[in-house]
């Protein structure tokens, strides 16, 4: 069964305490928070006050995607507000090794996020370093958008590389996840299935994060 990462980016941020509050009553393991500055993606969401004021509503895992350039500038600082995985993209790191070592300094588990154009092949020297990698499925930036086909090649490809290298790094699905591939993403080799707009947009939010868990 996948863990389930609820993005809050597709929540009400009016009422961001009922949407966590809803989230430690589901069956989602995770909190996903999409962090973007409007430099690396051509938007803007939220940062390091409202990581805080979340991380107080929950024991939850909080993974913590950075769509920011210069993520290694800021790695001490989302760890003091409450990043239990720190993502960072592969686009966005010249020294990646050195910033996956700084992020594992501070107690954290270390995630890559690849765009779509990124190939999975340009991980292979570094996969036994990565906690978590995460597959773009769509072009980060925003919620509510259409999920990349090509994305099952890359997840199996992946899958392989983690077993011929031994490894034990998890594979994120990122974008565009409904109920309707989410079975085929676990089966191509998926662990984590990130979901915003199915999950707040859905009439029964507790209920979509079931049918995704056990899809
Ligand atoms: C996109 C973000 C995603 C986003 C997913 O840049 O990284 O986490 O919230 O949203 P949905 O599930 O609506 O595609
Ligand atoms: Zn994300």
């Amino acid at each position: 069964m996948p863990i389930i990462a609820p993005s809050l980016l597709a929540a009400d941020f009016l009422h961001l305490g009922a949407a966590c509050t809803m989230l430690n009553e589901s069956e989602a393991e995770w909190f996903h928070l999409d962090v973007m500055d409007g430099s690396f993606v051509p938007n803007i969401s939220y940062g390091l006050p409202i990581i805080e004021q979340i991380k107080k509503t929950t024991s939850k895992v909080l993974d913590v995607h950075l769509m920011i350039v210069h993520p290694e500038k800021y790695i001490a600082e989302f760890k003091k507000a409450g990043a239990d995985v720190l993502t960072v993209h592969y686009e966005a790191c010249p020294h990646l090794h050195s910033t996956l070592q700084l992020i594992k300094a501070q107690g954290m588990k270390a995630g890559v996020a690849i765009n779509p154009h990124t190939s999975v092949e340009l991980l292979k020297d570094v996969i036994q370093d990565i906690d978590v990698v995460c597959v773009m499925s769509v072009n980060p930036g925003f919620g509510g958008q259409k999920f990349i086909e090509h994305t099952y090649e890359k997840v199996s490809a992946l899958k392989k590389m983690i077993a011929v290298a031994n490894a034990s790094t998890l594979i994120e699905i990122d974008g565009g996840v409904t109920e309707h591939n989410a079975a085929k993403l676990v089966k191509a080799g998926a662990d984590i299935l990130v979901a915003g707009t199915t999950v707040f947009k859905a009439a029964d939010p507790k209920a979509m994060i079931v049918s995704l868990k056990h899809c």
